[in-house]
């Protein structure tokens, strides 16, 4: 098996994922030990995304983990994922360079079964500082990967990228919902308890994302029910990973909650439009997954907790306000800014529900106080909460 290379420096204040993961498990914070948290990773798609995502590590002290898909990268590199993976690891490293903070850079869903998802792979060993080896899932044939191809491909993933200093997660079972256009599975399927041994041993990833329930997207449930994973498993899963190895860390995909508020803000926004009864009824039809169900699942040891459609959601919702308030504005900076502080405050508030504060340094407000508000920028808000 081939062991995580711990001794690999990268730019300053640039880290793997597993060491901040490491930190969450064990509940560390400074010097001192705390209860267990959840270190969030953050889907960005744009520049902006990663400038607010950083801006609220920053004010909280908080372990920074960003995100990028296979389609992000598409999106920021004009359809050259490579190129996206050049001018992000510049920019990231620049910003990470001036802040006080650490900062993991994440491929979500990177897979090595075809030719174009090893090519992105490889790309991002050589830009990233840790990837997702998401080969469980034969996207052709639409069913689940066998097992020993899974193990085959993410072997040689690990073999890359841990004597480079780069953390693997690995993926175990299917998980259902559309992430976006190039991470989507109509069906699911629980992690197979009896594989999980085997699968851990002969890979070697230190990162596991099994399916326990969680869904990608916004429509994780049927409106008016709460959604349940099978948090039993994840118990019975953990205790089983914990034997093999104490270092081995979960991850919750699919961990996006819904903000009651920020869906009213929205609908609220829309009523303002014609013909928007459509758009307001698929808002209301939104299910994030409930916050109790993600809180058990960090109670029972996953520190990494996936969140995008939350954060999009957000953005959206303040578009609406910004476009509602004042659409005459021709200026693209206050658009930029209004969505930008916004998911700031959408980030913040994640970092504070999940514990993720306090971790390089103390937080600048007092994490009590603070209330995600869209009616006021994000200035105001920390202010409040000073
Ligand atoms: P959500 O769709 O719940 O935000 O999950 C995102 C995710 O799991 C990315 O891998």
């Amino acid at each position: 098996m081939i062991i995580l290379n711990k001794d690999r420096k990268f730019p300053d204040n640039m880290v793997n994922a597993h060491t901040l993961l490491l930190k969450a498990k064990r509940g560390e914070k400074g010097n001192s030990k705390s209860t267990r948290y959840a270190v969030p990773a953050f889907n960005v798609t744009t520049f902006q995304g990663i400038n607010a995502v950083i801006k609220a590590c920053e004010l909280l002290g908080s372990s920074g983990l960003l995100a990028f898909s296979n389609s992000a990268l598409k999106h920021i590199g004009d359809g050259d994922q490579t190129f996206a993976l050049e001018l992000l690891s510049g920019y990231i490293e620049k910003k990470a360079h001036r802040t006080s903070v650490k900062i993991a850079t994440h491929l979500d869903h990177g897979d090595y079964i075809t030719e174009p998802g090893r090519k992105v792979l490889q790309s991002s060993i050589r830009y990233l500082t840790s990837v997702m080896a998401d080969n469980s899932t034969d996207h052709i044939n639409k069913r689940a990967m066998p097992l020993k191809d899974n193990i085959d491909l993410t072997r040689e993933v690990v073999n890359m990228a841990h004597p480079l200093g780069l953390s693997v997660e690995g993926e175990l079972g299917v998980l259902a919902g559309e992430e976006d256009e190039d991470t989507k599975s109509e069906f699911s399927t629980y992690t197979n308890a009896d594989e999980l041994e085997q699968f851990l041993n002969e890979t070697g990833v230190l990162m596991l994302a099994p399916t326990i329930g969680t869904m990608h997207g916004p429509n994780k449930g049927k409106p008016g029910q709460k959604v349940k994973l099978n948090i039993a498993l994840a118990h019975e899963l953990l205790g089983l990973a914990n034997k093999i190895n104490d270092e081995l860390v979960f991850v919750a995909h699919g961990a996006s909650t819904l903000y009651p508020n920020i869906v009213e803000y929205a609908v609220d926004k829309l009523k303002m439009l014609k013909n928007t009864n459509g758009v307001i009824t698929k808002w209301q039809e939104f299910v994030g997954t409930d916050w109790d169900q993600i809180e058990s699942l960090i109670e029972a040891g996953f520190c990494k907790i996936n969140t995008d459609t939350e954060n999009r959601q957000t953005f959206l919702s303040a578009l609406l306000g910004a476009i509602t308030g004042n659409g005459a504005k021709i200026d693209i900076r206050y658009y930029d800014n209004i969505s930008t502080d916004a998911l700031t405050q959408s980030y913040i508030q994640k970092l504070i529900m999940s514990g993720n504060y306090g971790v390089w340094h103390e937080p600048k407000i007092n994490v009590e106080k603070f209330k995600f508000n869209l009616n006021q920028g994000v200035g105001e808000v920390i202010h409040a909460a000073s």
